[in-house]
């Protein structure tokens, strides 16, 4: 069964948009934790454009379930990462004019830079997580870097139009198996809603969905604690029929 990983970036991005108090990241990953969350996910940006440094140590203070600081492999996250030890880093690839995390880490054109910062990060006692796409390559190269943990971008299956999302599934499902193969424990998030996280959630071997935007939407409506227990309960139980795909024309 998956856990539920609840990244409250954006959050911090209704905050920033007056750089005022409130909302703060920190109340609302207690109600998060207290609607079933089994970890609390932050992406410290180099722009810091939600999540602020201030946030981070604060969340490693009062979180009660588990905290994992997404962040670019730079020196500059390395010494943040060291000093306030979450209890996982999820290494991602960033860009200054995105939106949001576009694509997976190129693990494999990095790999023994990638070694070194792994093995630091761990040394310092947390555990490490590569976002990547399911690519058979990567996949390789996440293993060789020492990392334990990888999160398969479900950017491009979440993107899809019903006749290609079989397809992207399949490949989610084939990254599991290689990972898994690989020695690699699964995590997986990018793009998932209450209407297409229970495909994923159901993947054999998957241990955690990394889910942001959509519980926070739904959050306005139901508050953050009724929408994180209702996308618990789909990642804990999901359907395991097709949700799409055979029945349409
Ligand atoms: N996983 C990673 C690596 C991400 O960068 C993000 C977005 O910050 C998420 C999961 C969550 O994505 P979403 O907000 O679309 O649920």
């Amino acid at each position: 069964m998956a856990s539920l990983g609840v990244n409250i970036d954006h959050i911090a991005t209704v905050r920033q948009a007056r750089r005022t108090v409130e909302p703060d990241p920190v109340t609302y990953a207690l109600l998060a934790e207290l609607g079933g969350a089994d970890g609390i996910t932050v992406h410290l940006r180099e722009d810091r454009r939600h999540i602020q440094d201030r946030d981070v140590e604060l969340l490693r203070q009062t979180v009660r379930s588990r905290l994992n600081l997404e962040m670019a492999a730079t020196a500059e996250m390395e010494a943040i990462a060291l000093a306030i030890r979450p209890d996982m880093v999820t290494l991602v690839p960033e860009r200054r004019q995105e939106v949001t995390t576009e694509g997976g880490l190129n693990v494999a054109a990095q790999l023994q830079s990638m070694q070194g910062l792994v093995g630091r990060l761990q040394d310092g006692g947390i555990g490490v997580s590569l976002f990547v796409d399911a690519d058979p390559a990567q996949l390789e190269a996440c293993a060789a870097s020492g990392a334990r943990w990888v999160e398969l971008h479900t950017g491009g299956y979440a993107e899809a139009g019903w006749s290609d999302q079989p397809r992207q599934l399949a490949r989610l499902c084939e990254g599991a198996f290689v990972a898994r193969s690989l020695g690699l424990r699964v995590n997986a998030g990018h793009g998932l809603t209450y209407q297409n996280v229970e495909p994923v959630a159901a993947i054999e071997g998957m241990e955690e969905l990394n889910i942001g935007h959509t519980i926070v939407a739904r959050a306005l409506a139901v508050g953050l604690q009724q929408a994180v227990s209702e996308m618990k309960a789909l990642v804990q139980n999901p359907r395991r029929e097709p949700l799409f795909g055979s029945s349409q024309p």
